[in-house]
Order: structure tokens, then C-alpha cells, then sequence
């Protein structure tokens, strides 16, 4: 196979966002306790932080955590969580058919998200609470002592503010399976509330309204016009979720996932825009994608437990990820980055154990999953400007999206130091691809370094006791001769490419 791109610093689309670097926390399986929280552990802190996953996040280059969850924050009492632990409720997780015993909550979370050097992106429980409540933790965290909460949170410990920016207002209402699910009316009315009177306390918050779970949701499109046009005025941004999974061994749709989140970005930015149009509006709405990853939702391991059995932190959602999932999520994050003008925020859902790149053992060891890689690679050197490419390539057919580009490629450019950083996915099962990248505009550039993630088997996955013997590898094809580039991409792979 052959393809062609060309790299243009003047097809600027946007800045590449830090956000976009986002990850999750929840209140789910092993995330929180003996995920991000283990005090038994030996590596664990001063505060119970299990600090080798510290050093992982950090290592993933992670910039925001969304917390506490998910389907969690829609049955959620933040009040459970904060003060003296020993005075704490254990409550019914209902969302996931487990206990919570609070040993974590939002003061515990703001300390983690300081040791990690990562901004919290907080949710708010619009599921069974509502304004008030949403008015509530919003004094508690962001307001200066002197009033109730505020003074709860100085009594705790913590007398200056935490001064939270980014707030979601619930999560996924749209889903039948969620608690206080609501139609897209009852949503927008009280999200609109919300939104408002926080407002009322910090008109700087940046404020998330929830768009659709995924884009195959029935009420997907329309869901977002009627949320929009009720909260235009009061929010920043609207959500969007998506999972991706291979579905009986076709391979070929699965590594072409990024085409479903491409469509799911456009329609919501195109619905926005109309709600804009139609409302007068002169601001822009933007998109948080703040749940995306490679989850294999039918497996065993995604099924709460049932009955009488309400554990504490069990085995929840901990998928294991080989490297055709890493490749996937390498060219998921390429779509985020092509769309830097309307995603302004992005999660990986999630960080630890739960569906996530770093996994854990109860007492033991931590390790890298395939699809830290991809992720950490692109956190680190996506910089400047992101570059629109413009490519060539032979498609192949898949079931669920048509012809697809066997080829998917976005850049950066940094216009103060010159680096150009080309992040490529080769989609074929089967073939290598040679690419040939035109520079013209880029200067006199060398390489830096080629690194590509690919295996004979496509299936291998990392594990505890092996978790390095496929890694991003240096790849020697990558050369520059009369400004063009030319890399050999071999099947199912992802590579990033750095010019200097
Ligand atoms: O990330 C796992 C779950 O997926 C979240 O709790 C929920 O928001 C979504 O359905």
C-alpha cells in the first residue's frame, strides 16, 4: 500500500488544548480504592496515595481528572465524603451495585489532583439532586470563609478555596440506565437552573451541559438541540461520550472507530451551530468529550455483581488492551486533535483499573497497559499549532462505516522551536503501508525520532508480568530526502513521527 499527506503549517486548524489530555476518576470497581487511594500499600503516601500511581499519571501526562463519576455522581452525597472519616456513612453505590465507604471524597480528590499536578473537573449530581444541592458543594469547594459550607471546608482543613473551574452538570441524563434519568425537557430545565444560579456564585465557571452516551443513542442529535436550546446562554460546553470495541472479530471496523467519534463531533458541532444560528447567539458552544476509550462492554468483567452482594471496590470493568485497542486509541486522540476548534476538553475514561491504561495490584505491583502508549506519546508532543493534513490513500470496505482511509493522520506544529510532530495510523489487518509525506512550507527539518506501535500479533496484550515486550519501538524507514518524508507503516499500527 501507498499513501500520501502533506504537511502545511499554513492549515492551521486551532492550538492544541492541554485539556484534551484529560482523564476520569470514578466512585467504580477499583479506580478509587486501591486504584488511586491504597493506605495498606507499601508505595502508599503520608495520605493513603498509592504514590507509583502518581508517578504514572504524571508519566501519562494526564491535565484534567473528571471526578467522581459518571453513572456514580447520579446517586451521589458529596457531604458522605468529607469530615472526620470515622464519622463517614457507608452508602449503596447503585450504579454499580457496591458499597461506597467515603474514605475518598472531594478534599481527599482535590489533594490527589495536587500531588499529580492535574486540574479537577468536578460533576455535580443532577440525577436524584438538584440546584440546590448543585449550589451546595459548589459553596463548599469554590466560596471564601464565612458562610456554612465554606466554613465546613476551612473546619476540614482547607480554609482557602479550591476554586474549581470546570463543573459538569450530571452525567449522561440521557441514558435509560442512569439514575434520575430524564427526557431532554426535563433535563434542559433544570441543568439550565443549575447552570444559572452557580453562576450566580462564580460567573467564571466553565460549565459542561450533557450531550449524548454515544452517537447510536435514538435520541442522539436531537437530544443536544433541545438541551442547547434552553442552556445556550448558560454553559460552555456540551459533552459527548463514546466506546469502541471490536464486535465479532471484524477487525477492520473496529480500527476504524475514529470515523464514528469524526461523525459524532461534527453532527453535535453542527447542531450547536443551528441552535446558535436560530437563537441569535453570538458565542460558540464547544465539546467535551469527556468519556472515550477502547471498552469491551459485553465481556464478563463489565457486569456489576447482584442480590445481596454490595462490595466494596470489586473487580469492575478492568479490560485488558492489546495492541489493536492501542492503535485505536492513538487514532481516536488523532480525530480529538483534528477537531481542536470545537473539542475543548477530552477524557479518557478511565485512569486506573476501571476500563483504563494503568492497572493495579491490591498490595503489589502497577503497570502500563498497550494503551498508555499512544496517549502518553501524543501528550508529550503535540505542540503549537494542530495542522490539518491533507491525504491520500487507498480505502477498504468495513461493515459498520463503508469505505474508510486505510491511512488517518493529524500534525502539530510548534512555530517556536520548528518541531513537526506527525501522529499516523496504518488501518490495514494486513498490509504494511509505505507513506510519503510532502513538507513543502515546513523548512529544513531532519528527524528526530520515528516510534511505531505494532506486533506480529495484534493481540498481544500487556500483563503484570509482562508489560514491556511490545513498546513503541524506534523505526529506522523514517527518512527526509528533497522535502518529502517517507516512513514504512507496518499493519495495524500507530507511529509518531517528530521533525526538527
Ligand atoms: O466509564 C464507565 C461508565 O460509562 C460511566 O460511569 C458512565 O458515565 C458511562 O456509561
Amino acid at each position: 500500500l501507498r499513501g500520501t499527506l502533506t504537511i502545511d503549517p499554513a492549515f492551521a486548524v486551532g492550538p492544541v488544548r492541554p485539556r484534551t489530555f484529560g482523564s476520569f476518576v470514578e466512585h467504580l470497581g477499583r479506580c478509587v480504592y486501591t486504584g488511586i487511594y491504597e493506605p495498606e500499600h507499601p508505595d502508599a503516601d503520608a495520605d493513603g496515595f498509592r504514590s507509583d500511581v502518581l508517578d504514572l499519571t504524571r508519566e501519562l501526562g494526564v491535565s484534567t481528572v473528571r471526578y467522581p463519576g459518571g453513572n456514580f455522581v447520579s446517586g451521589y452525597r458529596w457531604e458522605d465524603g468529607v469530615g472526620p472519616r470515622e464519622k463517614r456513612p457507608v452508602r449503596l453505590d447503585l450504579a454499580w451495585h457496591s458499597s461506597d465507604p467515603n474514605w475518598v471524597g472531594i478534599d481527599e480528590f482535590m489533594a490527589w489532583c495536587a500531588k499529580a499536578d492535574v486540574e479537577p473537573m468536578m460533576a455535580i449530581n443532577l440525577g436524584t439532586r438538584g440546584v440546590q444541592e448543585a449550589l451546595d458543594v459548589l459553596e463548599y469547594c469554590n466560596a471564601p470563609v464565612g458562610t456554612h459550607f465554606a466554613d465546613l471546608r476551612a473546619a476540614n482543613g482547607h480554609p482557602e478555596p479550591y476554586r474549581i473551574k470546570m463543573w459538569c452538570l450530571g452525567n449522561e441524563m440521557d441514558g435509560p440506565w442512569q439514575i434520575g434519568h430524564k427526557t431532554a425537557e426535563e433535563y434542559a430545565r433544570v441543568a439550565t437552573e443549575a447552570a444559572r444560579a452557580m453562576r450566580m456564585i462564580d460567573p467564571e465557571l466553565e460549565l459542561v451541559v450533557c450531550g449524548s452516551s454515544s452517537s447510536s443513542m435514538p435520541t442522539f442529535g436531537a437530544w443536544e438541540h433541545t438541551v442547547l436550546a434552553e442552556s445556550y446562554e448558560h454553559v460552555d460546553l456540551v459533552s459527548a461520550h463514546a466506546y469502541y470495541y471490536e464486535v465479532d472479530g471484524d477487525l477492520g471496523s473496529f480500527l476504524a472507530s475514529a470515523v464514528d467519534m469524526d461523525h459524532f463531533i461534527d453532527s453535535v458541532a453542527a447542531t450547536a451551530d443551528a441552535v446558535r444560528a436560530a437563537g441569535k447567539h453570538t458565542k460558540r458552544i464547544h465539546i467535551s468529550f469527556d468519556e472515550w476509550n477502547v471498552w469491551y462492554q459485553k465481556r464478563a468483567e463489565s457486569r456489576p455483581p447482584s442480590g445481596d452482594d454490595w462490595p466494596v471496590a470489586p473487580v469492575l470493568l478492568e479490560d485488558t488492551y492489546n495492541v489493536a485497542d492501542a492503535v485505536v486509541v492513538g487514532n481516536l486522540l488523532v480525530s480529538l486533535l483534528r477537531h481542536t476548534d470545537r473539542v475543548h476538553a477530552a477524557s479518557l475514561a478511565q485512569l486506573v483499573n476501571v476500563i483504563a491504561p494503568i492497572m493495579t495490584e491490591p498490595g503489589g505491583r502497577s503497570w502500563r497497559q498497550t494503551i498508555f502508549h499512544p496517549f502518553a506519546l501524543t501528550a508529550q508532543h503535540a505542540k503549537g499549532q494542530v495542522l490539518q493534513v491533507a491525504l491520500d490513500a487507498p480505502t477498504y470496505s468495513t461493515s459498520r462505516f463503508g469505505e474508510v482511509s486505510v491511512l488517518d493522520a493529524v500534525a502539530t506544529h510548534d512555530a517556536e522551536s520548528g518541531a513537526v510532530t506527525l501522529f499516523v495510523v496504518n488501518r490495514s489487518t494486513d498490509a504494511p503501508l509505505t507513506l510519503d509525506v510532502d513538507l513543502r512550507g515546513v523548512g529544513d527539518v531532519s528527524v528526530l525520532e520515528a516510534l511505531t506501535l505494532a506486533n506480529p500479533d495484534h493481540t498481544w496484550a500487556a500483563t503484570a508480568d509482562d508489560a514491556d515486550s511490545v513498546l513503541p519501538q524506534a523505526n529506522g524507514s523514517a527518512a527526509i530526502a528533497e522535502g518529502r518524508l517517507s516512513v514504512e507503516l507496518p499493519p495495524v499500527s500507530w507511529s509518531v513521527v517528530r521533525l526538527g
